[in-house]
């Protein structure tokens, strides 16, 4: 049977990025499977966490997935805290994973900087935690942006490992799902950086909550090349500020970036980006006013997360306790 569990870090700023890589995908998702979504507010203090700032920003997610159309009699939505498991779990995974796995991962070495030194150690221990977050719920499919994809093989690496290490098939092997026109979006001021919730620069991303004229005058300042746009994709290649924009636009009208090529080859950024204006209000501005509401409502919001966390509970204390007799831990 699969099982899907996906996450999404309270830290503000939810963008274009996380919508069209993850959160749309998460949607699609939920008619045909068990679906299991979290706001990994652990995963979020890795780095420093104004504590009302995250209460807030872990209640935003909440408010993206049920704006974006999540349904929460369906799926389940809570946050990664309020689940004693995950922390658990992870502690029992940074004893299977190996320092020469965590040293390969490339957002560490991004996100610590020059420091390293200086990196808590949560940062460092972060993968650990996210394969605890899959597994502790035996998921076998986790829809992510492409960035995800050295995190989910350090995920299976620790499955096998611990099946192998005690003998037995207790975890899935996961796999990725990264699927859409948009599974890396880039920054709207630097084509080889990607939108980032923490670039300094608002004019980088277009976040849930931006309306028609943020929208407007953040595409219209997005950096580009001055030629028209091509006739074949192939031809946006060397053209990274070209081809965000183009598989933006693909993946908010949801056809291939081919398709909108059809359409827009030979036109210039002057008529492309106002037309990408509209079609991004279009589909955000009815995510943005929802989210809005939602903020302005945070008992149900809660209440949400609260029926998430006892539904999530329920489903995670099995394979704990599957997983605490494997150990060799005592059970009463
Ligand atoms: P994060 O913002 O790191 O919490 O990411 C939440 C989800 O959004 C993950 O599945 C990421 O892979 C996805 N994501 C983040 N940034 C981007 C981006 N620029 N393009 C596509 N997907 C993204
Ligand atoms: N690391 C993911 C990100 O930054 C968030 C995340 C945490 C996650 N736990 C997860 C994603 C489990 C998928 C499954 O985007």
């Amino acid at each position: 049977m699969s099982r899907i569990f996906s996450g999404v870090q309270p830290t503000g700023n939810l963008h274009l990025g996380n919508y069209l890589g993850a959160i749309r995908n998460f949607v699609r998702l939920q008619d045909d499977y068990e679906c299991i979504y979290c706001a990994v507010d652990m995963h979020a203090i890795t780095v420093w966490q104004d504590p009302e700032e995250l209460r807030s920003n872990t209640r935003e997610v909440a408010a993206a997935y049920l704006a974006s159309g999540v349904k929460p009699e369906q799926s389940i939505i809570f946050a990664q805290s309020s689940v004693h498991a995950h922390a658990e779990l992870a502690w029992i995974f940074n004893c299977v994973a190996r320092i020469g796995w965590l040293n390969r991962m490339t957002q560490f070495k991004e996100k610590a900087g020059k420091n390293r030194e200086n990196a808590s150690l949560g940062l460092y221990a972060y993968p650990s935690l996210m394969a605890a977050d899959i597994l502790a719920y035996k998921a076998t499919h986790v829809p992510v942006g492409e960035d995800q994809k050295q995190h989910l093989e350090l995920t299976r690496d620790i499955a096998q490992k611990f099946n192998n290490d005690f003998g037995k098939e207790v975890f899935p092997i996961v796999e990725p799902l990264i699927f859409g026109e948009a599974t890396r979006v880039m920054s709207l001021r630097d084509g080889s950086k990607k939108m980032s919730k923490s670039d300094p620069s608002d004019y980088s991303r277009i976040t849930l909550t931006d309306g028609r004229d943020e929208v407007a005058k953040k595409l219209k300042k997005a950096r580009t090349d001055a030629d028209p746009l091509p006739e074949k994709v192939e031809d946006l290649e060397s053209r990274p500020e070209a081809a965000n924009l183009v598989g933006i636009y693909a993946a908010l009208a949801d056809i291939s970036k081919a398709d909108v090529l059809k359409d827009y080859s030979g036109a210039q950024f002057s008529v492309f980006k106002p037309a990408l204006t509209e079609l991004a209000v279009e589909k955000f501005g009815p995510i943005g006013d929802e989210m809005k509401r939602l903020m302005d409502d945070p008992a149900y919001v809660d209440s949400v997360l609260k029926q998430g966390a006892e539904r999530a509970t329920a489903l995670a204390e099995p394979v704990m306790k599957e997983v605490k007799e494997t150990v060799g831990f005592l059970s009463f």
